[in-house]
């Protein structure tokens, strides 16, 4: 069976989006990094439905999956940064940060807003359109970077902070993607790993039905060498639904560069 998404009309948002505006740029060019015109966001800019293959989504890792879901005026997430960020930021002197799999941006920004200098990756365009405006509606900067994450390297030793929120795949995809991440991380840098724990299968609300794409925090330890670990353990998170609120199980992971 085949869905179709309609394309994105940003009703409450009249400006044309440039062709420039989908072109990522970047400081450090990374491996990966998108070099052609996306088709995905040609056709949401132009309001062109996008095939949407869901009936053969392949562990959340195809880039035109994530698109379709992105599609619409709707953020598919929310504004508001993850609570977790917050609390395990609070207190870092605030220096350059690399958001992996920034989604619609809610963190970047956040994180831009707090005085970061924040590059923002993620492979679907839709969604990084999406964070773009996010950006310029809370005046901000961002460096937004269309790139693929299983390819992506990061400058080494570069940012002050890392962080990847959601990113769930098959772990053996993921160490190297966490392994590359890892050593992105500046001396007295922190990493920062959040992510729907199995045990959120059966005790927790929301987040994906697939066991292959959880993850515990012992799962990520052996990838973050060099790093000290601060905290590594599940971490419960209240969803308010229309239901009433409910609980979801996370999985946590801070570690930190030590200084030379
Ligand atoms: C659940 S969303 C989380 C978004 C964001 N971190 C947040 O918390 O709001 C997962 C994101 O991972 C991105 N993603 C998945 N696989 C990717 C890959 N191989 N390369 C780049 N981005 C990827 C998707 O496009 C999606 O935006």
């Amino acid at each position: 069976m085949r869905w179709i998404c309609r394309g994105v009309s940003r009703a409450r948002d009249n400006r044309r989006v440039s062709d420039a505006s989908l072109t990522t740029r970047h400081p450090h060019p990374p491996t990966g990094q998108d070099t052609v015109v996306r088709k995905s966001a040609i056709r949401a800019r132009e309001n062109v439905p996008i095939p949407c293959r869901l009936g053969r989504i392949k562990k959340n890792v195809d880039k035109e999956d994530w698109n379709c879901r992105y599609q619409g005026d709707d953020l598919l997430w929310t504004e508001r940064p993850n609570r977790f960020l917050v609390t395990e930021t609070e207190g870092l002197a605030t220096g350059r940060a690399l958001d992996l799999a920034c989604g619609e941006g809610r963190n970047s920004v956040w994180l831009a807003e707090q005085g970061w200098q924040v590059t923002g990756v993620d492979f679907a365009d839709v969604a990084l359109e999406k964070a773009r405006h996010l950006a310029e509606d809370r005046g901000v900067r961002v460096d937004w970077v269309g790139a693929n994450l299983l390819e992506y390297a990061p400058p080494t030793e570069a940012f002050e902070l890392v962080i990847a929120f959601y990113l769930q795949m098959p772990i053996k995809l993921l160490r190297p993607i966490f392994a590359r991440a890892a050593g992105a991380v500046a001396p007295g840098g922190t990493f920062l790993i959040v992510a729907h724990d199995p045990s959120n299968l059966t005790h927790g609300y929301g987040g994906p039905r697939d066991p292959a794409v959880l993850y515990t925090t012992d799962d990520v330890l052996p990838a973050l060498a060099g790093l000290e670990i601060e905290r590594a353990e599940p971490v419960v998170r209240t969803v308010e639904t229309a239901e009433g609120a409910r609980e979801a199980v996370d999985a946590l992971v801070r570690a930190r560069r030590p200084r030379r």
